[in-house]
């Protein structure tokens, strides 16, 4: 089949575009390199793609280019692209997320509405749950995002349903949480602590570290899109959480115990926007495309951690590491 992956340059959409050639798919991707972090990282994230036969990159803002070209033939759209970061969304940048999370979706949806397609994609995020009303959170549970961020994603998802009951196109949302592994914007939690022990300055921890997140690898993540955009579902909404929920004072324990070395922390203000808890119900996502996340944190963390280094921006790793 051929696809389109917007926000293929990116940490999810590079890995997801990988796995779709692995499969045998033709790949077009779209990204606009926005400068949100820098450019090189995007492009390396494109290093193994860029060789390959069945892929083809075009580099364009969704929110201008001509999108009928883009389309050209593809049967399923994964909807990657996006202004994410949760903290970065309050103040005059706002403007970046309507213009990238909405204006862009919208023309999309527009531009796929009247054509025969398999499925529509969207990244949506756990974000949208804000302090939910419940742990493990359930897709039905009343949405009340606490960020910018967080109001742009739900709006995108809405959005996207609105095409789906209004002109059939078939939309699966999936509300990724807090998602890690190599590649990882240098921006998220994994990579800031990966980068200041590397370079020995202090770990920042926003508030008192015992908030949680649903951490999710994203090889797991990938997996899920992968069967949202070929199982027999759509007109659905469904969390794609990493099975396992964690504080952020167990991430510091578990990247003490991997890398041996000892931890500078600094506690500083919880952040604007940042929720407390997250916690995905799966049995959504376990039910209605087979998900079942595979790599545990510790793993993940490990992988993380060895691709940094290789990119030489990690501590060296004992050579006896704990792993599953
Ligand atoms: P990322 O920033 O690494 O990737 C997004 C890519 O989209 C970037 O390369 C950017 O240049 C591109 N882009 C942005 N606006 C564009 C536009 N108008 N036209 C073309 N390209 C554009 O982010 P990511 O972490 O890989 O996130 C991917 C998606 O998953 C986003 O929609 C994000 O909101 C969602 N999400 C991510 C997480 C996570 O933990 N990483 C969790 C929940 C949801
Ligand atoms: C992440 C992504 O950045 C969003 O794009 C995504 O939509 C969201 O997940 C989601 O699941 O919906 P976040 O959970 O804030 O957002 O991810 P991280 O940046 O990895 O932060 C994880 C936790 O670590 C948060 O509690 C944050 O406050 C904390 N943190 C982060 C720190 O204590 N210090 C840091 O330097 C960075």
């Amino acid at each position: 089949m051929k696809v389109l992956v917007t926000g293929t340059a990116g940490f999810i959409g590079s890995h997801l575009a990988e796995r779709l050639l692995a499969e045998g798919h033709d790949v077009v991707g779209v990204d606009a390199f926005t400068e949100y972090y820098d450019r090189r990282l995007k492009e390396r994230n494109l290093e193994a793609l860029v060789t390959h036969p069945n892929f083809q990159i075009v580099e364009g803002d969704l929110a201008v280019i001509d999108l009928a070209g883009l389309l050209d033939g593809c049967e399923i759209v994964f909807h990657l692209a996006a202004q994410p970061g949760v903290r970065a969304s309050w103040g005059n940048d706002f403007h970046l997320y309507l213009e990238r999370n909405l204006w862009a979706t919208q023309r999309l949806l527009e531009a796929v509405r009247d054509r025969p397609l398999h499925k529509f994609v969207f990244a949506s995020s756990s974000s949208v749950y804000g302090n939910a009303e419940r742990y493990p959170t359930v897709e039905t549970d009343v949405p009340q995002p606490i960020s910018p961020y967080g109001v742009s994603k739900l709006a995108g998802e809405r959005l996207c349903l609105a095409y789906a009951s209004s002109y059939g196109v078939p939309v699966v949302a999936l509300r990724y949480f807090t998602v890690y592994g190599p590649r990882q914007r240098p921006d998220m939690a994994f990579s800031r602590f990966i980068a200041a022990l590397s370079e020995g300055q202090e770990i920042m921890i926003y508030g008192d570290g015992k908030q949680t997140r649903d951490f999710t690898y994203v090889s797991d993540a990938v997996a899920a899109t992968v069967a949202a955009g070929f199982e027999d579902v759509s007109n659905d909404v469904v969390n794609v959480g990493g099975g396992s929920r964690v504080t952020v004072l167990d991430v510091l324990a578990l990247l003490r115990e991997i890398t041996e070395q000892e931890l500078s922390v600094r506690f500083v203000e919880t952040q604007r926007g940042d929720v407390r808890d997250t916690g995905a119900d799966i049995m959504r996502a376990r039910d209605v495309i087979g998900y079942n996340p595979r790599v545990s944190l510790s793993e993940g963390l490990f992988r993380q951690i060895e691709f940094s280094r290789a990119s030489n921006a990690a501590p060296a790793l004992p050579t006896s590491v704990p792993r599953d």
